[in-house]
């Protein structure tokens, strides 16, 4: 996790900002085209960007509280969706697993159903471009495993259920429901 933080987020991170110093030159010369073609690249590192940062909140170690989903809005709407946090975290490993390539799985508030959603995304497309708040993800890349489980990423999925941030999560869904109600 300490390698996924310092080198591959930071990447991200360093390529935003590489892409963003092109974006404003590009807008200095009035290069439209060379504008839009700098979107993918855009899109690529400050999704990464975005996506990790959401990641290192939703996780916390066993030792303070991870794995634990405390009575809250967001238990009771998992259980009234999906009857369990148990089967909700299969149908999240399930459908992560079957991404073709590097991508996330995401537990989301879906506005357009009013309630909880399992979505994944490709590469570091995020949620928001598809309508949804993220709230809970998981990062099926490669780099995301291979140094703890190989190439397991099965155990990877299972094990990372007991360090999950209920806490954290559970606040996103409060801000989500509360954001959605106002409008
Ligand atoms: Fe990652």
């Amino acid at each position: 996790m300490h390698l996924h933080h310092d080198k591959h987020h930071a990447a991200y991170v360093a390529g935003l900002n590489a892409a963003e110093e092109k974006l404003a030159e590009a807008q200095h010369r009035n290069d439209l085209a060379g504008q839009v073609a700098l979107q993918p690249l855009i899109n690529f590192h400050g999704g990464g960007h975005v996506n990790h940062s959401i990641f290192w909140k939703n996780l916390i170690g066993e030792k303070n509280g991870g794995g634990h989903l405390q009575t809250s809005p967001l238990k009771a709407a998992i259980e009234e969706q999906y009857g369990s946090l148990d089967t909700l975290s299969k149908l999240v490993n399930a459908k992560t697993a079957g991404i073709f390539g590097s991508g996330w799985g995401w537990i989301t508030y879906n506005p357009a159903i009013n309630g909880l959603d399992v979505i994944t995304t490709a590469n570091q497309d995020m949620p928001s471009t598809l309508g949804h708040v993220p709230l809970l993800g998981v990062d099926a890349w490669e780099h995301a495993y291979y140094l703890d489980y190989n190439n397991v990423k099965a155990d990877y999925f299972k094990n990372i259920w007991r360090v999950i941030n209920w806490k954290d999560v559970a606040k996103r869904y409060d801000e989500a429901v509360a954001h959605h109600q106002k409008k």
